[in-house]
């Protein structure tokens, strides 16, 4: 039986999946508001794995001081398959039982909400935070970390830019966003870029990018960049073929890690704040398998089997915008 909201104790906290910026400030939210509510505060270290594993240690106000400011997360992350079946879902339970945590807000992205669910129908209130670069989580318009992501991701493009003017050459610069497109889509009206390839929308005919280049090249553009996703991928066999079609030197850039860490931008660290605090004042007031979003400019949430079902698309407007403006 799931315990009533006035008799949570115990608030345990973990970060699941990718790291994501901001991470640190939505943990700091959570603890010092579970702790101004008089309830006692339980950090788990490395995900699922870690409270599979009893990585479980007693927080106080204290321990997220000077925080707020650092990448990555203190907790700990991880990608756990025991956690996907059964077996370790009713394990993790037990062991959120047995050390007294009657409220568990899990940050990170739909697959951790996937856990979170699980548990929830296991007897633990959870509520899922939005955590992850890639802005792929359908119930909300934010997630922590994609606006750190994106301005490292553009502070580097810039970078590359710059010598792809120098040397005449075409850069094709690969960001990431697992299955998504939206840092390659952000970046690329961001940075200007001459190409955009996301995954919602590539129709992978190479023909188009090698008759643009030429074309551009004939007006007299000395670069070409094209933001390539993740979901797409293949950068550097694509950046052979391009040298080879087009005779413009090609290079390719895979962005990679560097875009899960550094310091959270304002925007990160006020929405994990303010999400943080919103999802202990949701486990205070006896709500449990929810989800936190951000939608209108206003905090809302949703039920985790509702949010998991909503479906996301790239905005048209946006990707028409996108590509009027690199033409
Ligand atoms: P994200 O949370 O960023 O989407 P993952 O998809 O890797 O990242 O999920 C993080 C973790 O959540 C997984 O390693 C696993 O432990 C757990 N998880 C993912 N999917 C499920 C599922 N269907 N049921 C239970 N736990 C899951
Ligand atoms: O979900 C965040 C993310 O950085 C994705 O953009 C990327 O596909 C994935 O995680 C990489 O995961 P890992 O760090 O396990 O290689």
């Amino acid at each position: 039986m799931t315990k009533l909201a006035e008799e949570i104790q115990t608030i345990g906290v973990l970060t699941s999946g990718g790291d994501a910026p901001g991470m640190n400030a939505a943990i700091r939210a959570v603890v010092r508001t579970a702790l101004n509510n008089g309830k006692k505060v339980k950090g788990i270290k490395q995900g699922y794995l870690g409270l599979l594993n009893e990585k479980i240690v007693d927080f106080k106000g204290s321990d997220v001081s000077n925080t707020i400011q650092t990448g990555g997360t203190i907790l700990g992350t991880a990608r756990c398959q025991e956690m996907r079946t059964e077996e370790g879902q009713k394990k993790a339970a037990a062991i959120c039982k047995k050390h007294g945590i009657d409220g568990l807000v899990v940050i990170g992205g739909d697959g951790s909400y996937a856990g979170a669910q699980k548990l929830a129908g296991l007897g633990v209130n959870t509520i899922g935070l939005p955590g992850t670069i890639d802005l792929d989580i359908a119930c909300t318009e934010y997630t922590i970390g994609f606006d750190t992501a994106v301005n490292t991701a553009m502070e580097a493009i810039d970078k590359v830019r710059d010598t792809s003017t120098s040397h005449e050459r075409c850069s094709i610069i690969e960001v990431m966003g697992r299955s998504a497109g939206y840092i390659a889509l952000w970046c690329g009206i961001a940075n200007g870029a001459e190409d955009i390839l996301l995954p919602e929308k590539y129709d992978y005919d190479e023909q188009k990018l090698i008759d643009n280049i030429i074309a551009n090249r004939k007006k007299g553009k000395k670069h070409h960049i094209i933001i390539n996703a993740e979901g797409i991928g293949h950068s550097t066999s694509m950046a052979r073929r391009i040298e080879a079609a087009t005779g413009v030197e090609t290079r390719a850039t895979i962005l990679g890690h560097m875009q899960r860490g550094g310091s959270p931008t304002c925007r990160d660290r006020f929405i994990a704040s303010i999400m943080g605090a919103y999802a202990v004042d949701l486990l205070c007031a006896g709500k449990s398998k929810r989800v936190v979003a951000y939608r209108d400019g206003e905090l809302t949430d949703y039920d985790i089997d509702e949010a998991l079902a909503m479906q996301k698309n790239i905005n048209e407007y946006e990707f028409e915008v996108a590509r009027m403006l690199s033409r």
